[in-house]
């Protein structure tokens, strides 16, 4: 088990930053977040219901926002958004992630190993929160945290594991027993204060580079359903823009449509928005309408798209997922090669792209 370990972690060892030599050993989570203070923190939970059936779920975050999930049956991490990978290589996340495989599977296979004589009772419930915090850029602390059935049992202090006062002799145990794998301290220490300080570096400034990104949005027009007979629901759909703050209005001409009925702004799953912008007209009166979107990626050149000026592009249908992050177009009937996309790309050939050609 430890001879894997080992040789994955030669893989990873980073040298420490110039700025860790003065790094500090402070124990504990981070609490309250202090402005300049930001924290990513690896959270574990492993049920162990009976002696043969164990489960064990992983994430990442960065303060409160979760980046990384873990997906325990491929052994692969999640990145949950386009900068959670960092400034790491390609070949560093595989290390990382090797190393996190063996060590979930390693954790079962030793915790049901010393469930004895640790007194674990079946069934139980553990739990590991790790991480490192930065302060105004540099690294400021590290920390390791165990709890058993939800209650703090040890912690990593220093260069040791203490029981936490008040989780008795159970926590002894545990941690004489840690006390004497010295590689697994040390893979942790090196991880905690020269890895994970690093690597939230790095998703810090790709995140911040990512969120002051200007994203112009894709419009197009299509048909909804019809509300009534001889009434027409114009469409309009504004996606992929960022950031959030949008003004999209029907119009005849200069004249705000006071119909206009704004949806929910929806994640797509790159982080950029969708907005569904709808109105409700006799059909006769279609004719003139046009949908016009303000943007702060326009550059004070609104989008305006006329209803009906041109034959109509495909009918689309949009389901935007928030709970998943994920989207789904498809469009019905034939368009301009759309396509299905959950991705950044610009696959889909908009009626606005269209129309600036
Ligand atoms: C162990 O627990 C799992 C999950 O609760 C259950 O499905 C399984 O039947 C249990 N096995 C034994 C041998 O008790
Ligand atoms: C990532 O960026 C951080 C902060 O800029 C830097 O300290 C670190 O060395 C970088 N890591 C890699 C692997 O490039
Ligand atoms: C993104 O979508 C495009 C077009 O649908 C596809 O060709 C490409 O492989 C996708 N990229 C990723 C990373 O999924």
């Amino acid at each position: 088990m430890l001879l894997p370990l080992l040789l994955t972690f030669q893989g990873l060892l980073l040298h420490p930053a110039a700025s860790t030599g003065a790094s500090a050993w402070a124990p504990g989570p981070p609490g309250a977040a202090t402005e300049d203070r930001v924290s990513f923190r690896l959270l574990q939970a492993s049920s162990f219901a009976n002696r043969s059936w164990a489960h064990s779920q992983g994430s990442g975050w960065v303060g409160e926002l979760q980046t990384h999930g873990w997906d325990p049956a491929l052994g692969t991490i999640r990145f949950l958004w386009p900068w959670s990978q960092g400034n790491f290589s390609m070949q560093m996340l595989e290390n990382i992630q090797n190393l996190l495989r063996l060590y979930f599977r390693g954790f079962t296979i030793e915790v049901r190993a010393f469930a004895q004589e640790f007194q674990f009772e079946y069934p139980f419930e553990l739990q590991v929160s790790a991480g490192c915090t930065l302060r105004a850029g540099k690294p400021s602390g590290i920390f390791f945290n165990g709890a058993y059935q939800g209650s703090d049992l040890l912690s990593l202090q220093g260069n040791s594991w203490q029981p936490s006062p008040g989780a008795g002799s159970r926590a002894q145990k545990v941690c004489a027993v840690l006390n004497r794998y010295r590689d697994i301290k040390e893979i942790v220490l090196s991880l905690l204060s020269n890895t994970c300080p690093q690597f939230l570096a790095g998703i810090l400034a790709a995140a911040q580079a990512e969120l002051g990104r200007l994203v112009k949005p894709e419009v197009w027009l299509s048909r909804g359903p019809s509300p009534g007979p001889g009434r027409l629901l114009l469409v309009c759909h504004v996606s992929g823009f960022h950031p959030k703050p949008v003004w999209v209005m029907w119009m005849r001409g200069e004249r705000e449509q006071r119909g206009t009925r704004r949806g929910d702004v929806l994640p797509h799953a790159d982080g950029t928005w969708y907005l569904r912008v709808t109105l409700d007209v006799a059909a006769r009166e279609a004719a003139g309408l046009s949908c016009r979107v303000k943007h702060s990626s326009l550059g004070g050149h609104d989008i305006v798209i006329h209803w009906g000026e041109k034959e109509l592009g495909p009918r689309w249908e949009v389901t935007v997922i928030p709970g998943s992050w994920g989207r789904r177009v498809r469009c019905v009937g034939d368009g301009w090669g759309c396509q299905a996309h959950g991705n950044r790309s610009r696959s889909i050939q908009t009626r606005a792209e269209k129309d600036r050609c």
